[in-house]
């Protein structure tokens, strides 16, 4: 692990918060410079949160099977991102490496940390292209000078393409890869293929991200979860700001996580609806192809993806024109809403069929 640190970072003597030296009970707290009292009746308001998020950990291993030790949280699982770039890649030197299509803010991290962005794309069918990965990698050991490929992104399901990657294929990349392996998982509750979480214990070099921003609707609390080695956590908790995640995410966290029948109440009627608006979209003239999705959305291949973003967007429903990424030539990416907004999403096709199919 030490070797794919930065040296600084191995190094780092991290800021020491008042609530991580003191972690206990006591009468009077005098030690943070708080104000003694709060203006917004919420308890605890005038205290700095705890660093840790012990309680939310442990309920995070209750529910989602994350076990405790081997987590920490993020500022949304973006911030767990930007962290893992920084903690292992050297500006103006090293590099990541990213599958694209997948998701843009991976370069967008690597662009403000100074990292360079490598790529192999996925084939025609969103697969990893194993044998192009294999090829990428030797030929980088080999030509490896100063710097040095620290982290692969693996997004699963992928976003926007929505889909999944098989255990053997993730399991195919660890062994070819002997840098950070960074597992996306921000969509996996709406999948039904397996976890990557399993392979921790058999690949160190692994790291998985989790968010209760999709499925646990709590994009607003941004709580982002990324769960590996103890050493690896060790180190992300070092680079964290100390007190990332305030108390009312933790509180709302806590709350999504103790109702967790309503969500997954909810997961399988996103399912149901994913599967309804796949089927009606189809049926469209414009559409062409509708891919198989494991996540909340669905990518479209349409006749004119920027004729189709305006128009809708015009009649107040917004989608994601993906047309300039690479290999989404016309694709649009749909969020699989309520049935209600479903059904306006329809409406909003057929409208754009008389306008322009008529
Ligand atoms: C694949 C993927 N990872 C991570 C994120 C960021 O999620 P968070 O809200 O936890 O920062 C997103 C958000 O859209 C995403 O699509």
């Amino acid at each position: 692990m030490n070797e794919l640190l930065r040296k600084n970072i191995v190094n780092l003597k991290p800021y020491s918060s008042a609530r991580t030296e003191f972690t206990g009970k006591a009468d009077v707290y005098l030690d943070a410079n708080e104000h003694y009292r709060d203006f917004v009746e919420m308890k605890d308001a005038n205290r700095y949160p705890d660093p840790k998020a012990t309680v939310l950990r442990k309920k995070i291993e209750e529910v989602l099977g994350l076990p405790f030790e081997h987590t920490v949280l993020g500022s949304g699982s973006d911030e767990l991102i930007d962290n893992l770039i920084r903690a292992t890649c050297t500006p103006g030197k090293d590099s990541i490496l990213i599958l694209p299509p997948t998701y843009g803010a991976y370069r967008v991290f690597a662009d403000i940390n100074d990292v360079q962005v490598r790529e192999v794309p996925l084939l025609p069918s969103f697969e990893i292209d194993l044998p192009a990965l294999k090829r990428f990698l030797s030929k980088e050991r080999n030509e490896r000078s100063e710097g040095r490929l620290k982290l692969l992104f693996l997004c699963s399901p992928n976003n926007p393409t929505g889909n999944s990657y098989s255990l053997e294929t993730i399991e195919a990349v660890l062994t070819m890869f002997d840098g950070l392996v960074v597992l996306d998982e921000a969509y996996y509750d709406f999948s039904e293929g397996e976890s990557g979480v399993s392979l921790l214990s058999k690949y160190d070099h692994l790291v998985v991200l989790r968010t209760l921003s999709k499925a646990w609707g709590l994009a607003s609390a941004r709580v982002g979860i990324a769960v590996g080695s103890r050493e690896l956590i060790e180190v992300i908790n070092k680079i964290k700001y100390p007190y990332n995640l305030g108390t009312p995410s933790q509180a709302l966290a806590l709350r999504a996580l103790e109702n967790a029948e309503a969500v997954k109440r909810s997961l399988d009627e996103i399912k149901r609806e994913r599967s309804r608006l796949s089927g009606a979209l189809a049926g469209f003239g414009c559409v062409r192809i509708v891919y198989p999705s494991d996540a909340n959305f669905l990518l479209l291949k349409v006749d004119d993806a920027t004729r189709l973003y305006t128009f809708l967007t015009e009649n107040g429903t917004i989608i994601r024109n993906r047309t300039k990424e690479r290999g989404l030539e016309n694709c649009v990416r749909i969020t699989v809403g309520s049935q209600a907004e479903n059904d306006i999403l329809l409406e909003g096709f057929e409208a754009y069929m008389r306008k322009y199919y008529a």
